[in-house]
């Protein structure tokens, strides 16, 4: 009896020391991120600029994910990767946190208490320019607060294992592996702008180069496919994520959030980008499309 007892109170030690392990070990890898960039951007002011960050905020999606009055958004069950997931109130953080708190977050991947933030999507807004950064915070900042009490955000032990393997990189990292524009700004303006907008809207989902991924669910297609659709389908599709009429997944229930704001000019961009895609090679040896296909 007293053995078994022992061997009991043993294996519970065990188990504690193996979380303890996990735990730390997690710990430790979300403090593990690249020295902050400083962002020393002055702020714009007037209506035009706050317009503009505006617009930047409801194209790529912060509003979907934060609330439509930035007011924070409970993920709860819906959302049950990270345990739990809590979108801050960004109206609030902005008036809590300078801006190169908010852009470290944002573009680097790296929260206000400089650990590695593991479900915002910040390799989607790695590459966003200083002038649109800029505009986008002082939108925050201007935007009122809406009080709405939140629950605490929880890792839990499933990600924190996934970060440790390796399986689950966290976001300070994901944002540093973005490719950077290519397109020269001075010869070709309007692929240059595309490309500025679907490496800083599409690439959340279709993959770092938007050549579409296979790593994470939710597979998505290379959109050089858009060559395929005629400039106006291009249209439709985005503004309402339907195509020839057809409801698509995914793609459905975030363009209509996000892109009806494109302005025709962005469209025009965008499927001059996307469609010159279709003469370009694919790279091979990226993470996000794994030789296998999906896991
Ligand atoms: C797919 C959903 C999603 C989108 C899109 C998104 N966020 Fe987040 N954001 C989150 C979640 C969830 C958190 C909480 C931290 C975490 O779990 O990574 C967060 C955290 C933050 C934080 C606080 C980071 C910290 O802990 O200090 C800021 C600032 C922020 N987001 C700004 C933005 C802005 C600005 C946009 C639009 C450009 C945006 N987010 C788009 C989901 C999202
Ligand atoms: C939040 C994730 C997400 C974002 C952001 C996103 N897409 Fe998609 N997209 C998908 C998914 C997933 C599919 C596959 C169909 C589905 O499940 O909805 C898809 C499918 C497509 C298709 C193929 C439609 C068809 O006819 O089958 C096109 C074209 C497309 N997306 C273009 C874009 C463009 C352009 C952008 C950026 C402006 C974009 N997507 C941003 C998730 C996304």
């Amino acid at each position: 009896m007293r053995v078994i007892l022992l061997v009991i109170a043993g294996l519970i030690g065990l188990a504690g020391a193996g979380f303890a392990g996990i735990y730390l070990r997690s710990e430790a890898m979300l403090r593990d991120v690249p020295e902050r960039v400083a962002f020393d951007v002055s702020l714009p002011k007037g209506a035009d600029a706050i317009a503009q960050g505006r617009h930047v905020a409801r194209t790529r999606g912060c509003f979907g994910c934060h609330g439509q009055d930035l007011q924070g958004k409970d993920f709860g069950e819906q959302w049950d990767w990270p345990d739990r997931a809590v979108a801050p109130n960004l109206a609030a953080y902005a008036r809590e946190h300078d801006a190169a708190t908010i852009e470290a977050a944002v573009r680097q991947g790296i929260g206000q208490d400089g650990k590695a933030l593991m479900s915002m999507p910040s390799y989607n807004f790695a590459r966003l320019s200083d002038a649109d950064m800029a505009a986008l915070i002082a939108f925050l900042q201007s935007a009122p607060i809406i009080e709405n009490p939140l629950p605490r955000a929880r890792l839990g032990w499933g990600p924190r294992l996934a970060l440790i393997t390796g399986e689950e990189p966290h976001m300070a990292e994901l944002a540093g592996l973005v490719p950077q524009l290519s397109v020269d700004a001075a010869a070709e303006p309007q692929r240059a702008a595309g490309e500025y907008l679907a490496m800083t809207m599409c690439n959340e989902c279709h993959g770092f180069d938007v050549r579409g991924q296979s790593y994470w669910p939710p597979p998505t297609p290379d959109l050089m496919l858009v060559a395929a659709y005629s400039r106006e389908d291009f249209a439709t599709l985005i503004r309402t994520g339907t195509s020839g009429g057809r409801e698509l997944g995914l793609m459905s229930l975030v363009a209509p959030d996000r892109f009806p704001d494109l302005s025709e000019n962005e469209i025009d961009a965008l499927y001059a980008y996307l469609s010159s895609l279709i003469d370009e090679p694919v790279a091979e040896d990226v993470f996000w499309r794994p030789a296998g296909g999906a896991e």
